[in-house]
């Protein structure tokens, strides 16, 4: 695949390739650090970010290459109105691959038509975050394996777009997936469907509490409460601040559950959790790095990459 727009577009074997490769990296990463010099990735985030901005470009640094940033919207001709497309459109030319985070669904997808280069698909809105996803099932492979995995995700699920990536990917394996929001926050129905039809649904069920299912939990997903995106500042007041995970709380988990965070958290996780060892989620973040380093290379690599850099070398 050319593109990584979401994680739909994955199949088990594509993303056994990615985590493999990325183990590998993981393991020795000086024997990839010369892999690909001279190479070029163009930043694009109309959203802010901490982590998948600068584990992307350390990712790319760690190859050998470099980065080029469009920086912030505020800083650049989105400012005076150019669209997505142009942009995406006049920043291929300068790069060999994008990296786009944009807060409207679908924008991914789009541009992606726009472009020759691989693109990769940062957060689109409520939409979809697959490299997320990569490092999020490298750390659950490593703290608790993908098969036979009882897995809850909690919080937002309606606007949760690393939940939405996540829960597709999942269906690919042997993973029983539970869903715990309040009503107003829970998957959005389209997604329900899809992840039955992918799954047959044996492995999906949706819960108000965390209470009923914590103690058969492997692992537990926990995200932030997406302010951003809610169209009423009210409706955000009253669910803000449910299900916070404090000591109290795992009294009735599992001593091997391991806990996990895309972060940002806001208030989600109690920082005595940190110290644990069910904490996962610093770890969860650094793991971005190698994987984003498997993503890049693979992406890179192919044989559409050789073809574009043959072509640039004749004009
Ligand atoms: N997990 C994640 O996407 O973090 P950032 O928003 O900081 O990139």
């Amino acid at each position: 695949h050319d593109h990584l727009i979401t994680s739909k577009q994955l199949t088990r074997e594509d993303i056994e390739t990615i985590l493999d490769r990325a183990a590998e990296i993981d393991a020795d990463p000086s024997a990839v650090a010369d892999r690909h010099t001279n190479t070029l990735l163009g930043l694009l985030f109309f959203e802010p970010s901490t982590r998948t901005k600068m584990s992307f470009e350390t990712a790319m640094k760690r190859l050998g290459g470099d980065v080029v940033d469009m920086g912030s919207v505020e800083s650049s001709s989105v400012k005076k109105g150019e669209t997505l497309a142009d942009t995406v459109r006049v920043i291929e030319g300068y790069t060999d691959a994008l990296v786009l985070r944009h807060p409207k669904q679908g924008s991914a997808t789009m541009a992606s038509e726009f472009v020759d280069v691989p693109l990769v698909n940062a957060g689109d809105g409520a939409g979809h975050h697959p490299s997320q996803t990569m490092l999020d099932l490298y750390t659950i492979r490593e703290n608790a394996g993908l098969d036979d995995l009882t897995i809850g995700i909690m919080g937002d699920l309606k606007y949760g777009r690393t939940v939405h990536s996540l829960a597709h990917a999942l269906t690919n394996f042997d993973a029983q997936q539970h869903f715990i929001s309040p009503e107003s926050l829970r998957l959005p129905r389209e997604v329900v469907y899809d992840l039955h039809q992918e799954d047959g649904g044996a492995g999906i069920r949706e819960h108000e509490s965390l209470e009923e299912v914590l103690p058969s939990l492997d692992v537990l997903y926990v995200t932030r409460i997406q302010r951003e995106r809610f169209p009423d500042e009210q409706e955000y007041q009253k669910v803000a601040g449910e299900y916070q995970i404090g000591t109290e709380t795992l009294e009735a988990a599992g001593d091997d559950l391991t806990i996990m965070h895309p972060l940002p958290r806001v208030d989600e996780i109690a920082p005595e959790i940190d110290e644990t060892d069910h904490a996962a989620y610093f770890e969860q973040a650094h793991n971005g790095v190698p994987v984003r380093m498997a993503l890049l290379d693979l992406l890179l690599s192919d044989d559409g990459a050789a073809d574009r850099r043959g072509g640039e070398s004749d004009e």
